[in-house]
């Protein structure tokens, strides 16, 4: 058979049936040796496709790889420092290491950029050679229990990360929350439907492997001026400016999906058009816009770890910043908000030997005043309820 186009996407409760008929008949695919006929009628026996959504609630991951729309196989694993794959199944008739390893490969990059330093999973001994093939170390043998109550011999391996990407770049932590409390349906319905609307495409390293830039100009429907906001938390600030500045197209990142969610109704309700988020890692984003192609960017109360020891998760770090100034278009601006003294003192420390930043400060009122478009944050809001000053720093791109 011939290779078509692979896609991927993440479970949902209408895959169980199918995921099912892949798990079940890629357990009778296994060699005899492996499994006998006894064991395989228990498994059968004892599997229901509920059993996805119960792992899925439990914390685990699956992804589900796609073949002119049919699912082919899928991957599950279970997020952490030290990461899980628990399954992976592959449509036997399409069985051969391209989808099982395309599918590894989207769970090990999933880990590695939520900070997971090593993979383990527990291999069957006729699965071992394709785990050694993808990187995979052997480790202690160890026997299970089958279904029919026989011992199965299998093998421990592990996978650690390497200190950089497959090509070249570096594995990026994201220590933030992701996720708060579920959200309302009708937060739910936003999320489905305007989000997906108004989100970029062609973000991710999964969705745009080859990193090619955005197309700005297609993705507001016209030419415009662009800023970018970094971290909008509710979106207070980028709610304010999108009116403000209806000739303006914003992106906005942020990885907080409830924050998204409270943003996404503000704008529904106030009829924005001219804003396009992101809902993940402003990281991601930079690498794909294009070379100056920003007028504004908006770094507004990152998260300030105090603890000397996590200062290098702060935003304000070199490898962002260069990105930042890429991004930006000679003569635009980056403001930073804070309420924190050490951050502004790292800020300074990292944008003062960076030629591409000039500080825009001549006087105490440059920093400590409120710039004259501002608008109250949550997170300022909170600074100053607990007596903590702002500051603004505004840096121009030479
Ligand atoms: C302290 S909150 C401030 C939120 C908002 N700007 C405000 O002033 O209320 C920082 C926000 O930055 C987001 N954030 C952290 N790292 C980020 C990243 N790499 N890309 C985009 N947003 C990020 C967090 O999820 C969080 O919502």
């Amino acid at each position: 058979m011939t290779d078509t186009e692979l896609t991927f996407r993440a479970y949902t409760p209408t895959d169980r049936d199918l995921l099912l008929q892949i798990h079940t008949a890629a357990i009778a695919a296994l060699p005899d040796a492996y499994y006998d006929s006894a064991d395989r009628g228990a498994w059968c026996a004892n599997r229901t496709a509920a059993q996805y959504d119960a792992a899925v609630a439990d914390g685990a991951v699956i992804i589900v790889a796609v073949e002119r729309d049919v699912p082919v196989g899928f991957v599950t694993y279970v997020p952490g420092p030290k990461g899980e794959v628990t399954m992976l199944y592959v449509q036997p008739e399409r069985h051969g290491a391209r989808i099982g390893q395309a599918l590894l490969q989207q769970a090990e990059t999933a880990l590695f950029e939520q900070g997971a330093t090593v993979i383990g999973l527990i291999a069957s001994l006729n699965a071992r050679g394709f785990y050694a093939a993808q990187g995979y170390l052997e480790g202690a043998g160890l026997s299970i229990e089958t279904d029919a109550g026989h011992a199965l011999d299998m093998v421990r391996m592990e996978k650690h990360r390497t200190a950089l990407r497959p090509d070249g770049t570096p594995w990026r932590n994201f220590y933030g929350r992701r996720h708060g409390k579920k959200l309302r349906p009708a937060q739910q319905r936003d999320m489905d439907g305007a989000l997906v609307e108004i989100q970029p495409k062609g973000i991710t390293r999964a969705d745009n492997p080859t990193r090619t830039p955005l197309d700005l100009h297609e993705l507001f429907g016209r030419e415009a001026p662009t800023w970018l906001e970094i971290g909008f938390g509710a979106g207070e600030h980028m709610f304010h400016q999108a009116g403000l500045n209806p000739d303006v197209g914003i992106i906005g990142c942020e990885p907080y999906i409830n924050g998204v969610a409270q943003f996404m109704s503000k704008m529904r309700d106030a009829g924005l058009s001219n804003v396009r988020v992101h809902p993940g890692d402003a990281r991601d984003l930079l690498e794909v816009l294009p070379e100056a192609s920003l007028d504004k960017v908006f770094l507004l109360y990152p998260d300030p770890w105090p603890k000397t020891r996590h200062h290098r998760r702060r935003f304000v770090v070199p490898e962002n910043l260069v990105a930042v100034a890429r991004a930006l278009t000679p003569g635009g601006i980056f403001r930073v908000a804070t309420d924190i003294p050490d951050y502004v003192r790292q800020t300074l420390e990292v944008t003062q030997p960076m030629p591409e930043f000039e500080w825009h400060a001549e006087a105490p009122a440059d920093w400590r005043d409120p710039w004259s478009d501002w608008t109250r944050t949550r997170y300022e809001a909170k600074a100053i309820r607990e007596d903590r000053t702002p500051h603004y720093l505004t840096f121009r791109r030479v």
